[in-house]
């Protein structure tokens, strides 16, 4: 066994109390987040909307931020930051290369996990379900709204391949500006073969808020054949 290592960050040490005054997020310290909250159908929608709604209003980075898990053809787990595009009842949707490492991922199991870390407001949110691919009409929507230069970007990368160094990366991207007109011609970037958009199917959502002493407060709402299970989980 390695002897332990060192501790300069004195990480062992480090804990930050939540649910004080000073910290609490913007539900304050006495209102509990409760299964009362979780109301409607789906009944994670209202209180998502509202809290994504207060993580934008407290200018947090990158707001829509969530971390997507998935599991490959081996079993492997892995995860990854993505923003989230849009939601509705219908499922939280984010875009990127279909043949990415996350593609492959959820071509082997078409099924992802959610992660919305809203750390400073003393909040999480995660939900899972099955994933389908957007439809090719909502991928172009969402792809005519991104400036050029990160459509040019997206063109040009084989999203999680290797590649030999930053030359090579750019010799690709002024390869795709060329073909299309130039970097800052009027001619349109197609949306790349193979790149799109995906949306998980919410089966389960938790949201968690954080409290004194580790507290915490969390509530879950599940998908059944019949409706939802809303209930309170121990911390
Ligand atoms: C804040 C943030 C936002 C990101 N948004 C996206 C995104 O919307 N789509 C995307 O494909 N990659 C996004 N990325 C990059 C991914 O985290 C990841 O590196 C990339 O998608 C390749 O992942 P994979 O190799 O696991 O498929 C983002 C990274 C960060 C840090």
């Amino acid at each position: 066994m390695e002897p332990p290592r060192e501790d300069p960050l004195n990480l062992a040490a480090m804990r930050v109390g939540y649910g004080s005054p000073a910290t609490a997020g913007a539900d304050g310290v006495a209102a509990h987040l409760d299964p009362a909250w979780l109301t409607g159908d789906p009944p994670w929608l209202g209180l998502f909307d509202r809290w994504l709604a207060e993580a934008v209003a407290a200018q947090i980075p990158e707001p829509n931020a969530m971390v997507v898990g998935t599991v490959d053809a081996d079993g492997r787990p892995a995860t990854r930051t993505v923003l989230c595009k849009g939601y509705s009842a219908a499922g939280i949707c984010f875009f990127t290369g279909y043949e990415s490492a996350k593609g492959r991922a959820l071509a082997a199991h078409p099924v992802a996990s959610l992660t919305f870390p809203w750390i400073a407001l003393e909040r999480q949110v995660h939900f899972h379900g099955p994933v389908t691919t957007v439809a090719p009409e909502a991928t172009a929507a969402y792809w005519d709204s991104r400036p050029r230069g990160s459509q040019i970007s997206a063109y040009a990368s084989a999203q999680s391949r290797p590649i030999a160094d930053r030359a090579a990366l750019e010799a690709q991207v002024a390869a795709v500006a060329d073909r299309f007109g130039g970097i800052d011609g009027d001619e349109p970037i197609p949306v790349p073969p193979n790149w799109g958009g995906y949306l998980v199917d919410v089966e389960y959502a938790e949201f968690w808020q954080g409290r004194a002493d580790r507290l915490h407060n969390r509530v879950r709402a599940v998908r059944t054949d019949s409706g939802w299970d809303v209930e309170r989980l121990q911390p």
